[in-house]
């Protein structure tokens, strides 16, 4: 079993379903409720745990309510917290989405207070076979890229944050995978594969952007390849992106060249859009190899 090693935000969502989005000042009662942990690199360690890798989290959570049902649900969906830090008088970051029934979302994101301090390298990358860094905590996940063993992937999930730090991080990784919007917000550029040309990354064993039910476009030794997905109903598409990258580390881990790692990812991320229902729905291996096989000439 391949050991990932995921380092960046876990988030826990409050979701309530209404009627209608709120305008104004007024109270407004909730047809359904439900909890589900949520942030980039947490929800990619519960995606490759659930994949069949060893997913190892490491990152932090404040000593409250939230910070406690994270570390319950994560270890209960079989990820290594080991490297998690419980943080003192912190917050553990936590959002509310309003969910109306035809999928508009109104978010509130809380970012808490927590802050992961420096951790060894040695024991960090003790057994990794691959590490994923999201952009949140830009100074330690570019230590931790610049650190890493030259032969375990490096993989960053490029979604966002300040431009400049992002830009840093991109410029350490060995498989800078952008959302369509942290392209944009990286190189100014507007089309994708402009974009992904104008990505500076010399050290990049390749470049990718995800681009939501359209699939994804990888740029490989200056070739470009187009991954589109399987045709699924979407439920919901949060953490689809999270669950990608979470695959594409584990792929990696296991040896899988880049564009091999990109369908596996994409069949993943497809079936988390049609399973919905947060880190209760991360698909299993054996759904993700059949639905490969099944759309496979799809794929390539
Ligand atoms: N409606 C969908 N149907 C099938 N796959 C999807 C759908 N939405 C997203 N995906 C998959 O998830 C990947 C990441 O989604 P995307 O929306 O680009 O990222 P993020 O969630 O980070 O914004 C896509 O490249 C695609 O493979
Ligand atoms: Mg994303």
């Amino acid at each position: 079993m391949k050991r990932v090693l995921c380092f960046g935000i876990v988030v826990l969502d409050r979701i309530y379903e209404v009627e209608t989005l709120p305008e104004g000042d007024a109270k407004y009662t909730a047809s359904g409720y439900r909890e589900s942990g949520g942030g980039v690199a947490g929800t990619a360690a519960v995606a490759v745990a659930k994949l069949g890798g060893h997913a190892a989290y490491m990152g932090a959570v404040g000593d409250d309510t939230a910070g406690r049902w994270l570390a319950a649900e994560m270890s209960g969906l079989g990820v290594e917290l080991d490297l998690l830090q419980q943080i003192t008088n912190a917050r553990t970051p936590n959002a509310c989405a309003l969910v109306a029934p035809d999928g508009a979302r109104c978010l509130i994101v809380d970012r808490g207070t927590v802050k992961p301090a420096p951790v060894a390298m040695e024991l960090a990358f003790a057994k990794a076979d691959a590490l994923l860094v999201d952009h949140r905590f830009p100074n330690l996940a570019a230590a931790l890229l610049a650190a890493a063993p030259r032969e375990i992937p490096r993989v960053l999930d490029a979604e966002g944050g300040d431009p400049d730090a992002l830009r840093q991080l991109v410029a350490l990784a060995q498989y800078p995978i952008f959302s369509n919007s942290g392209l944009k917000l990286c190189t100014g550029e507007d089309d994708p594969l402009g974009g992904l040309k104008r990505v500076s990354a010399p050290q990049a064993r390749c470049v990718a952007v995800t681009l939501g039910a359209a699939g994804s476009l990888w740029l490989v030794d200056g070739q470009a390849h187009n991954v589109p997905t399987p045709h699924v109903l979407a439920r919901d598409t949060t953490g689809c992106g999270d669950v990608f990258h979470g695959a594409v580390a584990l792929a990696l881990a296991e040896g899988k060249q880049p564009l091999e790692a990109a369908r596996f990812a994409t069949a993943a991320a497809a079936l988390k859009a049609r399973n919905g229902g947060g880190w209760r729905g991360m698909p299993e291996r054996q759904a993700v190899e059949t639905l490969i096989l099944e759309y496979g000439s799809t794929l390539t």
